[in-house]
């Protein structure tokens, strides 16, 4: 897919066929949030990259809206370390806001669907994923192919208007 193509196809998918995805696809899209720019190239992350159905649904109760996680055929968790200082957590969440953005545009590259999760339950998936003390799950990315329809470019995305959000030389 062209990358402009791959942008204006991306959506959030949650609900995902019973296909898997082919470990050379995962991989490319692991890399693709490998290769993330960080600040400082500090890269304060880890992916745990997740396949297996129990384990699955059972990350899938860590937030109300992370029902989706249970279907997906991967789902990458966006793992970073804690931070008392809150210049340094603003910092991380720009970075880990790359990485997804990353891990979304390779996915859809390869026609294949992702859909954030916000993870509430931190002891949850400290457990579910075995996470060092000093680190935390910040979110869940799902992935798979859309049960619905296959990606395809979005004409009329629901956003503010372009020209509302736009400000050309000043507000
Ligand atoms: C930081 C962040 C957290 C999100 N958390 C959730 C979530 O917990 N559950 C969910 O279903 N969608 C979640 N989303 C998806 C947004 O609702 C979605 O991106 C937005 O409505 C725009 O839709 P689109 O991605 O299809 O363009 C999250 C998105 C972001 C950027």
């Amino acid at each position: 897919m062209e990358t402009w193509d791959a942008i204006r196809s991306r959506r959030n998918v949650r609900a995902f066929a019973d296909r898997p995805i082919a470990g050379e696809d995962l991989d490319r899209v692991l890399q693709a949030a490998w290769r993330t720019p960080s600040s400082s190239n500090q890269q304060r992350w880890d992916f745990v990259v997740c396949t297996d159905r129990e384990q699955l649904q059972a990350l899938s109760k860590v937030w109300r809206y992370a029902g989706h996680v249970a279907t997906s055929a991967a789902t990458v968790c966006l793992v970073a370390p804690r931070s008392e200082n809150e210049h340094e957590r603003a910092s991380i969440h720009y970075d880990l806001g790359q990485a997804t953005m990353s891990i979304m545009l390779a996915a859809a590259d390869l026609g294949i669907g992702s859909g954030h999760a916000s993870v509430r339950d931190q002891e949850l998936a400290q457990r579910l994923l075995g996470l060092p003390e000093d680190r935390f799950c910040a979110w869940l990315l799902a992935l798979g192919y859309p049960a619905d329809r296959p990606l395809a470019p979005i004409s009329r995305p629901a956003r503010r208007p372009f020209d509302s959000v736009v400000h050309r030389g000043r507000w």
